[in-house]
């Protein structure tokens, strides 16, 4: 930068100026022109106009500088059309246009203000040179014709405005010198962009590519350039913003030493104030001052910290797009979601604080909301990416909102704070944290307390009374219901009310008092035997579970050796009763098939590793996917093998299992040999659900899905997998997309556990950000009665012939 300063400083040295003028005026007149060394001074000799010339006298342009640094020339009239020689004639002509006339060539014009057309008053029109670099062109009525401050070329003085006239369409920006010794066009403009919220940007003309920018207007400053508070001193900034213009100006304070900002060839920003002892340029900013202000150097989501031993690292809830990229240092491609939104319900924001606020080019912008509001506003609309205040004073109001990528961002000492909306799960609970830690630590003294009481009273209190005291207090976490109550809302657990006879017992719809409709789960008499303490401590952790995706238990009811489990009621019961049924798979488009594979997939991801209770299913299948009544897919029974599982308190990565739980068609060939049980069995019933969910077909002893969706892969018509009638109704993208489901699903049922993918890489890949591997050959374990037809497959190994799978069928 200073290089190039110097470079530009070096030049003009060399830039020949006519020597001291005869004409000593800030005025023309239609009297008479003026040329060869002749100049305009503006009153109080702080600019002048007249010819210049570049490289060693071979070009000539008409131009305005300052008088104390000739060569910092802040206006060029004619930078594409050059004279040869210094031959150059301004003048009025008889029309009111100011003129450049090239003497040497028969007064031919080279350049016109082409004002003319205005007409009438032209006759007395004169133009002035003001003592703010302003050229102006006014008739007899000083009325306005023409000025050069609303055609700058690469420098802003004081007073001259950049932006847009809204009304005629008209924008003042700069544009650079081709190099430091040629004022035509060069590459770099500077210009205001007034989507969203008005922002300063540089653009490279050649490449149609932003270079920087200066972030949004904040109402003090453009939030980008914090160095404007460092020169608040000497300039005020004058930003406006109405329905007729938006436009950005700076005025010298009263005393102040005169200031450029100028684009250079290199297409770098730079703010200079002239020091009157030194007589040189001094630079008080320059854009892009650090690799933190190239466009988009951090992607879409990355954010850029120059102080950082790598300085491009993504937001809070999202990952490198292309790893491998990010390890060579190229982090344009940018950053990808973690965990997708879970709008509506499922999200919240993130506060990144201290930043450049994102491009906000296809942005909202309300300056009279609250900050508060914005926030609401942004929950509400699945859309909205993030949120911040459009001004900053006071706290911060207004409100800008985005809708899309957020590009761009980088961190600073003096940012701001920008919302980012990220689902629940990826939010740090750092506020909450505060929050439940104080809640604790009074719950706990308080527990003390009455622990001690308690104590007391022990001896004359009756033991089951205390027990369920101190359980209150120290869990709290599931209500109990009243027997009569739930035995009231199932009609006395009416057959008429039975809605499912699920593995572990029968289920009741029910009505509450208040009204809402409730699932009642009546457990079977063999699966009562567990110590009430243990099935309340169980049914306490499980309830703890919450998640879009998952069916939200309510609640327990324990009378006598009756255990009664209470969910929500799902209105659209399960999901096999669709899938596995011809009139009403046709209602499935391949839309909310897609959405029930995804749901499913991030109700596993939050069992398996985002809740604080990791916890394997064991028994995912269609039946036990419930669909609510807009038809989001939420699994339920979780928990439930682990609550009859003597051996689940503690899953690690595998773990031998003494009771079978699961269904035959979902069960991976590692359990139903050998019992092993790991988050991989999950996976694998999860893959049999995604074909099923694809193909509408159950896996099953009579026909093996597996066996058939490899077959067709392998013969690349995987696409026939799907129905016709699904089919028809396919985008070609929707169809790209059922192909890779189809993949996924083969890969999750592998043979090895170890191939499966975790579950939470199958969400990237379902949403193509992440390349598929091809699946192995699927190993089928079938039962000995199979028909032998199907089992054109890598036979199966001895351990599954001897499997009685059959008792647990049809659960
Ligand atoms: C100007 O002329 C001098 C001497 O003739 C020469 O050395 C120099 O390179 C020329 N500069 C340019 C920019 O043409
Ligand atoms: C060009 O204009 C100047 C000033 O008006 C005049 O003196 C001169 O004669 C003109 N030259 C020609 C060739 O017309
Ligand atoms: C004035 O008009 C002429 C002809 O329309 C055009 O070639 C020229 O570029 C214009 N000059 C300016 C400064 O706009
Ligand atoms: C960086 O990555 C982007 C896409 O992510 C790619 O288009 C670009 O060519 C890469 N640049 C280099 C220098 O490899
Ligand atoms: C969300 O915001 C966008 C952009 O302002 C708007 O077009 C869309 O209608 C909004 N959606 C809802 C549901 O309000």
């Amino acid at each position: 930068m200073s290089q190039s300063h110097h470079r530009l400083f070096h030049v003009f040295l060399s830039v020949l100026l006519l020597t001291a003028s005869a004409v000593a005026d800030s005025t023309l007149t239609q009297s008479g022109p003026i040329g060869g060394d002749q100049r305009l001074v503006s009153p109080g000799d702080v600019f002048q106009l007249g010819l210049f010339s570049v490289a060693n006298n071979t070009k000539w342009f008409l131009g305005i500088w300052f008088t104390v640094s000739p060569s910092a020339v802040v206006w060029v009239a004619n930078r594409d059309h050059p004279l040869d020689t210094s031959s150059g004639l301004v003048a009025l002509s008889g029309r009111g246009n100011l003129v450049l006339l090239d003497a040497a060539s028969n007064n031919e014009t080279i350049w016109s203000s082409n004002s003319s057309s205005l007409g009438l008053g032209a006759a007395g029109a004169v133009a002035q040179l003001h003592d703010n670099g302003n050229l102006v062109l006014a008739d007899e009525a000083g009325a306005v014709l023409w000025q050069s401050f609303e055609h700058p070329t690469n420098t802003i003085i004081s007073g001259l405005r950049t932006g847009k006239n809204l009304r005629t369409g008209a924008q003042w920006f700069l544009s650079s010198w081709r190099s430091a010794d040629d004022p035509s066009t060069g590459d770099f403009r500077y210009v205001m962009d007034t989507q969203g919220s008005p922002e300063m940007r540089v653009w490279r003309n050649s490449k149609g590519r932003q270079m920087s920018r200066s972030g949004p207007w904040n109402g003090v400053r453009f939030g980008g350039v914090p160095e404007m508070t460092t020169f608040e001193d000497m300039f005020d900034f004058q930003f406006t913003d109405t329905a007729d213009e938006v436009s950005f100006m700076y005025h010298g304070r009263d005393g102040s030493p005169v200031s450029r900002l100028a684009l250079n060839e290199f297409g770098v920003l730079q703010r200079m104030v002239w020091d009157r002892t030194a007589l040189a340029w001094s630079v008080f900013a320059a854009c892009p001052r650090d690799q933190c202000d190239t466009y988009g150097l951090c992607g879409a989501f990355g954010v850029c910290n120059v102080g950082g031993a790598v300085v491009c690292g993504c937001i809070r809830g999202f990952m490198p797009g292309s790893p491998e990229e990010w390890r060579m240092r190229n982090a344009t491609g940018g950053c990808a979601r973690s965990t997708p939104l879970q709008c509506p319900g499922g999200d919240g924001f993130y506060a990144l604080r201290g930043v450049k606020l994102p491009e906000t080019h296809g942005s909202t912008v309300d300056a009279g909301a609250t900050l508060a509001e914005c926030g609401r506003r942004c929950l509400s609309n699945c859309s909205c990416t993030a949120y911040a205040a459009s001004d900053i004073r006071g706290g911060g109001t207004g409100c800008i909102q985005w809708f899309g990528e957020l590009m761009d961002t980088r961190f600073f000492d003096d940012g701001q704070d920008l919302f980012v909306r990220l689902a629940k799960s990826d939010l740090e609970p750092t506020k909450p944290k505060k929050f439940v830690a104080v809640i604790t630590a009074v719950i706990t003294g308080f527990a003390l307390l009455l622990l001690f009481f308690g104590f007391m009273i022990l001896r004359k209190a009756r033991r089951s009374k205390e027990v369920t005291m101190f359980d209150d207090i120290m869990r709290g976490e599931c209500p109990t219901y009243d027997f009569g109550i739930i035995r009231a809302a199932t009609g006395g657990f009416c057959p008429k009310n039975a809605i499912g006879r699920g593995g572990f017992g029968i289920v009741y719809k029910g009505k509450l008092p208040d009204g809402q409709e409730v699932a009642v789960k009546k457990l079977s008499a063999e699966n009562r035997m567990q110590g009430l303490r243990e099935f309340k401590n169980e049914v306490d952790l499980i309830a703890k579970l919450q998640h879009r995706n998952l069916v939200r238990l309510l609640g327990c009811c324990i009378h006598d050796s009756e255990r009664l489990l209470v969910y929500e009621y799902m209105s659209n019961k399960s999901l096999d009763a669709f899938i596995f049924d011809s009139r009403r798979r046709a209602s499935l488009s391949w839309k909310t098939r897609m959405d029930v594979i995804l749901g499913v997939a991030r109700g596993l991801v939050y069992l398996h590793q985002d809740s604080r209770h990791t916890m394997i299913h064991r028994d995912l299948k269609a039946a036990n996917v419930l669909l609510d009544k807009e038809m989001v897919a939420k699994i339920s029974d979780f928990g439930i093998a682990r609550l009859f599982s003597r051996t689940g308190d503690d899953l690690e990565d595998s773990t031998v299992t003494e009771r079978i739980v699961g269904t035959y068609g979902y069960m991976s060939p590692e359990y139903a040999m050998d019992g092993m049980v790991s988050f991989m069995q999950d996976v694998y019933s999860f893959g049999v659900l995604v074909l099923e969910i694809v193909s509408g077909r159950r896996n099953q002893r009579s026909f093996n899905l597996i066996v058939h969706a490899w077959k067709l892969f392998e013969e690349n018509k995987s696409l026939e997998l799907l129905g016709s009638t699904v089919r028809d109704g396919c985008s070609p993208a929707e169809l790209q997309h059922a192909v890779t489901c189809i993949q996924v699903g083969l890969l999750c049922v592998q043979e090895s556990p170890s191939r499966r993918p975790q579950m939470a890489a199958v969400i990237p890949m379902l949403s193509h950000q992440q390349a598929l591997v091809r699946p192995l050959r699927p190993v089928v374990c079938m039962p000995m009665t199979a028909p032998a037809g199907l089992l054109d497959v890598q036979e199966v190994t001895s351990g599954c012939v001897g499997l009685t799978i059959t008792s647990l069928e049809g659960r």
